[in-house]
């Protein structure tokens, strides 16, 4: 079957909701992507951050192959050594007193159940009508609560109260670059914003406040510095659970093992998947065991949740970013990146802003550097032109017109120097 022919099959018979590449992919290896004409492309998104360790990573296969020979499934009913040993690591690399995982398969439902968790924690200190309180701008998934805390109407259209639960609010976003402030003020004046939300929006209960340390769907927005501060002191002073969502900058993405690391975070629960899990579908929730004692027998389950083979590979992933000091090198090539970045924008009066950590890189393209007008059309262009040229990057952004380097974190300098040139080449022509 060619590309072609494939394509029309899937129109057929998928359901149409997606915006899809017309690429299909046949292959990876490390931090190459080969299509089904035998195309080579570097991966510069690494399947929306998701193949950290790089693709068919040798130790990763072989950590599959040997569960699936073993044992696949179990259901979340019995015990296995996999995924007791995945939850103790975990208590062991995320933030002091994170301490009890609750294992699942996406982001959206880690997401999910950090919103149950909260709930039942609520209505265990006698509040069970707490508000949630995420941020505009925000992605937090597409079902559910998880849509309900998302911050981007186009997520929204068509679904109703499906998308927008009663009690949920969404305070301002710290995204500094259109706004006339000084960035350490603007992060200020957002974080104040979240009492405004609170005494304004709520009746005053708040069951947690979500946020992305980095917003990845959103345009990759870097909050300022102060923001943090000020939050952390809010949430504090007000008893306010905090859930950060590490869904898509977590597993060394931006240079950290987790990107809270950069501000200190000491979040009350955290929800990690994408790089958890290597390309397998791995998800999790960790609480700090005041939240998490407050659930008892039955009030949660999933029959693939930790399943042992989806455990044993990301267990081994962990390894694996340690070993091959991915981490660092997702700081090192992501200063690459940056520098070079920066001498872009010098020549091209396309590129608004470069911002991100690590490789997390968003490239936020304008019309015009003093009104800011998004070019929403001219990075749909970048991107095709890439593409064509062997270079797959991402687009994102509330006006979609953020570009996103996201690769595997063993892209070597390279590669890096590679989608420069193409990049630049791809910025001249549009
Ligand atoms: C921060 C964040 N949270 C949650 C999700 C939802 O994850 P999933 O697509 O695995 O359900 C995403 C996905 O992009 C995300 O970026």
């Amino acid at each position: 079957m060619n590309s072609e022919e494939l394509m029309k099959k899937d129109k057929e018979f998928f359901v149409q909701g997606y915006t899809r590449v017309p690429i299909v992919l046949t292959e990876g290896k490390g931090a190459v992507l080969t299509d089904i004409n035998g195309k080579e492309y570097i991966d510069c998104f690494a399947g929306i951050a998701v193949s950290n360790v790089g693709h068919a990573h040798e130790r990763l296969v072989q950590a599959a192959t040997t569960q699936m020979k073993k044992l696949i499934h179990t259901s979340g009913r019995f015990f296995t050594i996999p995924q007791t040993l995945l939850v103790e690591k975990l208590a062991e690399i995320t933030p002091t007193g994170l301490r009890h995982t609750y294992l699942c398969n996406s982001g959206t439902e880690a997401v999910e159940n950090a919103v149950k968790l909260v709930k039942k924690y609520a209505y265990s200190r006698g509040k069970p009508g707490g508000a949630l309180i995420a941020l505009e701008c925000s992605f937090h998934g597409r079902l559910g609560y998880s849509l309900c805390l998302t911050g981007q109407s186009k997520y929204k259209k068509g679904f109703d109260t499906y998308a927008n639960a009663p009690g949920i609010v969404h305070a301002p976003v710290p995204y500094s670059y259109r706004s006339k402030l000084d960035e350490d003020e603007f992060g200020i004046e957002c974080a104040l914003a979240i009492e405004k939300t609170i005494d304004r929006h709520t009746a005053g209960d708040v069951a947690a406040f979500i946020m992305e340390p980095i917003l990845g769907e959103g345009g990759i927005i870097v909050p300022p510095d102060s923001y943090f501060e000020t939050l952390t002191k809010i949430l504090k002073e007000r008893d306010i659970p905090f859930i950060l969502d590490e869904v898509q900058s977590g597993f060394g993405r931006t240079g950290k093992f987790f990107a809270g690391e950069y501000w200190n975070l000491n979040p009350d629960l955290m929800t990690m998947a994408k790089g958890m899990g290597g390309g397998m579908p791995i998800a999790a929730v960790i609480a700090t065991s005041k939240i998490a004692n407050s659930v008892v027998s039955g009030d949660f389950f999933s029959t693939y949740g930790g399943n042992p083979v989806c455990s044993a590979v990301s267990l081994e992933n962990i390894n694996i970013l340690h070993d091959e000091n991915l981490i660092q090198n997702s700081a090192n090539i992501g200063k690459v990146f940056f520098d070079s970045l920066l001498d872009l924008q010098k020549k091209h009066s396309l590129i608004g802003e470069v911002r991100g950590k690590g490789l997390m890189i968003g490239i936020e393209l304008v019309t015009d550097l003093d009104t800011k007008k998004p070019a929403p059309e001219q990075t749909k262009k970048v991107v095709n032109k890439l593409q064509s040229e062997g270079v797959i990057i991402g687009l994102g952004g509330i006006y979609g017109n953020v570009l996103r380097l996201q690769p595997p974190l063993c892209l070597s300098e390279d590669q890096a120097i590679t989608v420069l040139e193409k990049l630049d080449e791809g910025l001249r022509n549009v």
